[in-house]
């Protein structure tokens, strides 16, 4: 029968074999499948393994942190962070349409990693001429499903003013969960020792925040949304209600204003929307009846501690018709 302990004896033999005495290269995101395929090749293959973690400037509170520092002091691996933050910043100002902030977000993201990507690689030939020829993926089984099952190699274009590179690199893929689902990962990384805010981490878009202020995208916004999100997250951890929600995202409405009256005076500011909800697999969902109290607090908590929001809202429509993020 199934036994973390063993799927990770059996991984490890396998990566060893494949990867050999090259060089590999790992893409941190922050969430679970990431983190527990690099940290078995890093089991499997030490400081061959390099991983990356680009900050967007998207993330939640602590987010960073947890990477850069206890997923760092569990695994050892190591990790070099690239604070694209100003980049994305910029790139977004003015924008508004959710697909549009969508596309640039993808967009840059891939430009950054494949940016740092061939820096080292670039360093990895000067190094001892053998350059990284190994990419990690968190594939998952469902993943492999609905893609068909192709695998094998990944292509990445060396423009990026880095000299001495060929024009196309291909890497071969290492993906040490192809053959798990979400459980499984999880429990494997629990057996590794990885941080339990990572392993048991509920879904996050890749836009991260980002798709979460419905309006443009600006540094005070992002603040403001983060202060809100890390207290709600907080409280419903506290209420001990993190295996009833699938997800709770916590949304800017950046965009409206509404008139509130707080201490001496009335304000003018914006609203929060709470977005709990029930889900096997995010294909549809159910808006998670949360108890009154635990809602109770976290609107006071945000109203009181949160600077421009003077008004929380829940939102108690199911998926179908609305999606889970707003955006
Ligand atoms: P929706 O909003 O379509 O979301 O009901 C379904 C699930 O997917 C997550 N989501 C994303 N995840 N990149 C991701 O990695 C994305 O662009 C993205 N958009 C939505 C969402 O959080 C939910 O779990």
């Amino acid at each position: 029968d199934w036994n973390p302990g063993n799927v990770i004896a059996e991984q490890v033999e396998r990566i060893r074999a494949q990867i050999g005495s090259g060089k590999v290269i790992c893409g941190l995101s922050g969430g679970v499948d990431s983190a527990v395929a690099a940290a078995l090749v890093h089991k499997a293959v030490g400081d061959q393994l390099v991983c990356v973690f680009v900050d967007h400037g998207l993330l939640r509170q602590d987010e960073r942190r947890q990477v850069e520092e206890d997923y760092v002091a569990a695994t050892g691996v190591r990790l070099i962070t690239v604070d694209a933050r100003e980049q994305f910043l910029n790139a977004l100002a003015g924008v508004s349409d959710p697909e549009t902030k969508r596309k640039i977000i993808g967009r840059e993201f891939i430009r950054t990693f494949e940016k740092a990507q061939a820096d080292l690689i670039a360093e990895s030939l000067e190094d001892d001429g053998d350059p990284i020829a190994f990419l990690v993926q968190g594939t998952l089984y469902p993943d492999v499903v609905e893609s068909g099952g192709g695998t094998g190699t990944a292509n990445i274009k060396s423009h990026h003013n880095v000299g001495g590179l060929p024009d196309d690199l291909t890497f071969e893929l290492v993906e040490p969960l192809r053959t798990l689902f979400k459980d499984e990962v999880r429990a494997i990384g629990r057996e590794l020792g990885l941080p339990e805010v990572i392993v048991g981490r509920q879904p996050f878009p890749g836009p991260g925040l980002g798709i979460r202020i419905v309006g443009e995208v600006t540094a005070e916004r992002l603040d403001l949304l983060r202060k809100a999100d890390a207290i709600a997250r907080f409280e419903l951890t506290a209420a001990g209600l993190d295996n009833e929600i699938w997800q709770c995202p916590v949304v800017l409405l950046a965009d409206v204003r509404s008139v509130g009256v707080q201490g001496d005076g009335r304000t003018y500011g914006h609203p929060i929307v709470l977005r709990p909800v029930s889900s096997e697999d995010a294909m549809t969902a159910d808006w998670t009846r949360l108890p009154y109290d635990v809602l109770a607090k976290i609107s006071n908590r945000i109203t009181n501690e949160v600077d421009g929001v003077n008004r929380v809202v829940l939102d108690v429509t199911s998926k179908p018709p609305g999606t889970i993020e707003w955006e």
